[in-house]
C-alpha cells in the first residue's frame, strides 16, 4: 500500500470550559499568570456526566456518521489514553458497543499508555499494521483523548479535556513519512499516576518541563540525523514547513520552537541567523542549558518570526481548551489543518513533537500529498469553539470537588445537567452495584 497516513480526522471537546482570566481573579495569583505565564486562554473541563468511555464514544460515533463510514470496513482500532477507570478492561473494548449493530466483532487494537505519548504510539501502530503482511486490507481508526485535571494548585490551570478520532489506511493526504523518526525515552518521576483512587497525577512541574525539552532535544536531534542520512543537505527546521508540538500550555510550545533554533544553533553555529547570538552559549553544558533563562530568551527572541508562521496557527484548540494530555499534539494538528488554504498546504511537511512523562517521545513528520478541505469543512472548528458555554470560577471548582468526591464511586447516578451538552453526545447515565457503567446520547 502507497501513501499511508491520516485519512481523516476529527475532535471532540466538552461544552464547558472556564475563563482563565477569571480564574486568575479567583485564584487571587498575579494578573497574567494563566494568561501570558502560561498562554493560555480558556479551559475545558468534564463534569460528572462524562468519563474517557463517553468522550471516545462521542467522537467515534460523530467521526464516523461526519465521514459516512462503514463500522464493517474498520479492522483496526487503538485507543490511547492515560485516564484510566478500570485497571483490566480496556477503552477499547467499550468502544465496541458502537460496533454491534454493524456485526463486526474482527478488530484488532487495543489500548496504550504511557502519560501524553499513548496516541502517538497508538497512530505508529496503525500505520504499520496497514504497512504490514498482517493487513487485510481495511482501514484503522486511532482514538486518542484525555481528561485532564490537577489537583487544586499551581498546576491546576493546565488542565484540559478533548479527544481526537482519526482514519488510517492507504492513499491518504497526510502520509506519515515511515524512516524520519527520531524517538527518546528514559525513567523519570516527573509526572505520574501512582495513587489509583485518584484522578490526580501526581506532578514535580519544573522536573516535567525540564525532561519535555531534554526529550525533544535529543529526539529533534535523531530526526535531523535521519533527514541527512536520506539526503537532506544541511538539515535544520527550514527542512520542515510547520512545527506541532505537544502543548501542556502553549508558552511551553513557545519555548520548545526556541530550543529547536538553539539546537540549530550547535550544529551550524556559524550560520548567519546567529550573528548576533553569545558565542558563550555555543559552551554551555547541556545540563545547565535547560536552566539558563538569559540562553532561552535570546533564543525565543530570534525564534519570533518563524515561530508565527510554523508554529503560532496550531496552537487555536490549545489556547482555548488546555492540555488534553494524549490528544494535544493532534489537536495542534486539527488547528493547523483548519488556520490553512488546503492549497497552500499541498506539498508540506508537517514537524510533530509528541511527549508523554516517564519519559516517552518522539519527533516524527506528515507530508501533505493531497486535499484536506473535507476534513477542515467537517472539524468546522471555529464555529463548535464559539458554541460553548462559559462556567464561572465558583461553578468549575464546585464541579471539580464534585468529580473528586464521587471519582471511583459504585451505585452511582451522576448529577450534571445533560441539555448542557453538545448534540449527539454520549454520557454517563450511571453505575451499578458492580461498578457497570451504562452510557445514554443526547
Ligand atoms: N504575568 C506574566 N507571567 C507570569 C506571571 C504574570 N503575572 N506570573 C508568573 N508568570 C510566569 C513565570 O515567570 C513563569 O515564566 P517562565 O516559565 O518563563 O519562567 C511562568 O509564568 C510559570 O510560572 P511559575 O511560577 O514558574 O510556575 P507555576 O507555579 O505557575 O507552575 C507549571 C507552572 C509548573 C507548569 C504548573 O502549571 C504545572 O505543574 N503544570 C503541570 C505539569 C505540566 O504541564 N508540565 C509540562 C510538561 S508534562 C505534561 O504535558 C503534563
Amino acid at each position: 500500500p502507497e501513501n499511508i497516513g491520516i485519512r481523516a480526522m476529527d475532535v471532540y471537546f466538552p461544552r464547558k470550559y472556564v475563563d482563565q482570566v477569571e480564574l486568575e481573579k479567583h485564584d487571587g495569583v498575579s494578573t497574567g499568570k494563566y494568561t501570558i505565564g502560561l498562554g493560555q486562554e480558556k479551559m475545558s473541563f468534564c463534569d460528572d456526566r462524562e468519563d474517557i468511555v463517553s468522550i471516545c464514544m462521542t467522537v467515534v460515533s460523530t467521526f464516523m456518521k461526519k465521514f459516512k463510514l462503514d463500522y464493517k470496513n474498520i479492522g483496526r482500532l487503538e485507543v490511547g489514553t492515560e485516564t484510566i477507570i478500570d485497571k483490566s478492561k480496556s477503552t477499547k473494548t467499550f468502544l465496541m458497543s458502537l460496533f454491534k449493530e454493524s456485526g463486526n466483532f474482527s478488530i484488532e487494537g487495543i489500548d496504550t499508555t504511557n502519560a501524553c505519548y499513548g496516541g502517538t504510539s497508538a497512530l505508529f501502530n496503525a500505520c504499520q499494521w496497514v504497512d504490514s503482511r498482517a493487513w487485510d486490507g481495511r482501514l484503522a481508526l486511532v482514538v486518542c483523548g484525555d481528561i485532564a485535571v490537577y489537583a487544586s494548585g499551581n498546576a491546576r490551570p493546565s488542565g484540559g479535556a478533548g479527544v481526537a478520532c482519526m482514519l488510517v489506511g492507504p492513499n491518504a493526504p497526510l502520509v506519515l513519512e515511515f524512516p524520519f523518526r527520531g524517538t527518546f525515552m528514559e525513567h523519570v518521576y516527573d509526572f505520574y499516576k501512582p495513587d489509583l483512587s485518584s484522578e490526580f497525577p501526581t506532578v514535580d512541574g519544573p522536573l516535567s518541563v525540564v525532561s519535555y525539552i531534554r526529550a525533544l532535544d535529543f529526539a529533534y536531534r535523531a530526526y535531523i540525523d535521519k533527514i541527512e542520512l536520506a539526503g537532506v543537505v544541511n538539515p535544520s527546521l527550514l527542512s520542515l514547513d510547520y512545527l506541532v508540538f505537544h502543548s501542556p500550555y502553549t508558552k511551553q510550545v513557545v519555548k520548545a520552537f526556541a530550543r529547536l533554533i538553539y539546537n540549530d544553533f550547535l550544529r551550524n553555529p556559524s550560520d548567519s541567523q546567529f550573528a548576533d547570538v553569545p558565542r558563550e552559549f555555543f559552551n554551555e553544558s547541556r545540563e545547565s542549558s535547560y536552566t539558563n533563562k538569559v540562553l532561552e530568551k535570546t533564543f525565543i527572541n530570534i525564534s519570533k518570526p518563524l515561530f508565527e508562521k510554523m508554529t503560532a496557527p496550531s496552537l487555536y484548540l490549545a489556547k482555548n481548551i488546555g492540555n488534553m494530555y494524549t490528544a494535544s499534539v493532534f489537536f495542534g494538528l486539527a488547528s493547523l489543518l483548519s488556520a490553512s488554504k488546503p492549497s497552500e498546504l499541498l506539498g508540506r511537511r508537517i514537524g510533530m513533537f509528541s511527549y508523554g512523562s516517564g519519559s516517552a517521545a518522539s519527533f516524527y513528520s506528515f507530508k501533505v500529498v493531497g486535499d484536506i478541505s473535507q476534513i477542515v469543512k467537517n472539524l468546522d472548528l471555529e464555529a463548535r469553539i464559539n458554541d460553548r458555554i462559559c462556567v464561572s470560577p465558583n461553578q468549575f471548582e464546585e464541579i471539580m470537588s464534585h468529580r473528586e468526591n464521587t471519582h471511583n464511586s459504585v451505585a452511582y447516578k451522576p448529577v450534571g445537567d445533560v441539555s448542557e451538552l453538545f448534540p449527539e453526545t454520549y454520557y454517563l447515565e450511571s453505575i451499578d452495584s458492580m461498578y457497570r457503567r451504562e452510557y445514554k446520547q443526547v
